[in-house]
């Protein structure tokens, strides 16, 4: 079976995505040149890490309304979308997601008075989404311990946008320098196990008024479920088609599965006793000067 030709941009295996896969440089460039507001948002996450479900409680909590966004996230994507015109046409607050490493963020969001909220999960579940991920797209056919081999567990390249240890120390470092309060930093877990709190925290962080029963609404509507739901029945995925480069052993039609599980730690279906503990080893090593409290369970 062929395998997609590897890009590499910026030390970083580049996914699929038409602009990137056009010429990386370019949009990589461009969304660091974005001319910003003052209030935009930009929700930044390393792949599988729950973006889909922030996403959608940040449009809720801006709009006010417990209404879904007919359009999934993937319209806001930066490094994906057709042309990022779409974003300067956007009613203020802007609402923008990406993967990219906190280096190639817009110079100016944080400058001029915007926001970035980068949402952190544990990484054991972050392969675990992402094998499956890749897998229900023909991206690739290879074991769950080949790919924590090969792609996922040693600080490598081989993953989309680098890896897992180098996009959250990134972030970790930029977050102690932050002087203008610009980045919140919420983990998938607290959100799991406390969203009406950790709700609640953002919504003081974007500024917004929110009752506490529409923030008890917006979390229901939140749930994995609802959300599971509303993919299938409310949203428009018609841009999926526009954005995604597939490449001859992809399927066009596979649609990924965003909403999969949705639970913390599947990792212990995945992982043998030996990976589990090849694993912590490398994770200490990488992770020994970071403070981040990442929950595995
Ligand atoms: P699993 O594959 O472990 O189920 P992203 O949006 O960054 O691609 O992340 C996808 C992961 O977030 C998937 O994890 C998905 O199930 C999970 N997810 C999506 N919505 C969720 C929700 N409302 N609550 C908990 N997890 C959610």
């Amino acid at each position: 079976m062929d395998k997609p030709k590897p890009l590499v941009f910026d030390g970083m295996n580049m996914p699929p995505l038409r602009p990137l896969r056009e010429n990386a440089e370019k949009r990589f460039t461009e969304i660091r040149d974005l001319e910003c507001m003052k209030d935009d948002i930009i929700l930044a996450t390393y792949s599988k890490s729950g973006t889909h479900w922030i996403w959608e409680v940040v449009c809720m909590l801006i709009k006010g309304t417990t209404e879904y966004t007919k359009e999934t996230k993937e319209f806001f994507f930066l490094e994906a979308i057709p042309d990022l015109d779409v974003v300067h046409n956007l009613p203020s607050p802007r609402p923008m997601n990406t993967h990219l490493p906190y280096r190639w963020l817009p110079k100016q969001l944080t400058e001029k008075g915007g926001k970035i909220i980068h949402v952190i999960r544990n990484p054991k579940d972050v392969a675990v989404s992402l094998y499956h991920h890749l897998v229900d797209f023909g991206a690739m056919n290879i074991s769950f311990n080949q790919f924590m081999e090969t792609m996922f567990m040693i600080p490598n390249p081989a993953c989309a946008m680098g890896s897992w240890y180098d996009y959250v120390k990134e972030f970790e470092q930029a977050a102690e320098n932050d002087k203008h309060g610009a980045i919140f930093t919420m983990f998938y877990e607290s959100m799991k196990k406390n969203p009406i709190d950790e709700t609640k925290r953002l919504a003081k962080f974007l500024n917004v008024e929110a009752s506490d029963k529409l923030i008890e609404d917006i979390v229901e509507k939140c749930s994995f479920e609802n959300l599971k739901n509303a993919d299938k029945t409310i949203k428009d995925q018609s841009i999926m088609k526009k954005i995604i480069d597939f490449a001859p052993n992809m399927d066009e039609n596979a649609k990924p599965n965003m909403y999969r599980k949705g639970v913390i730690g599947d990792w212990k279906n995945h992982f043998t006793v030996a990976l589990n503990e090849q694993f912590d080893k490398i994770y200490a090593d990488e992770m020994k000067n970071s403070k981040l409290p990442i929950q595995f369970e």
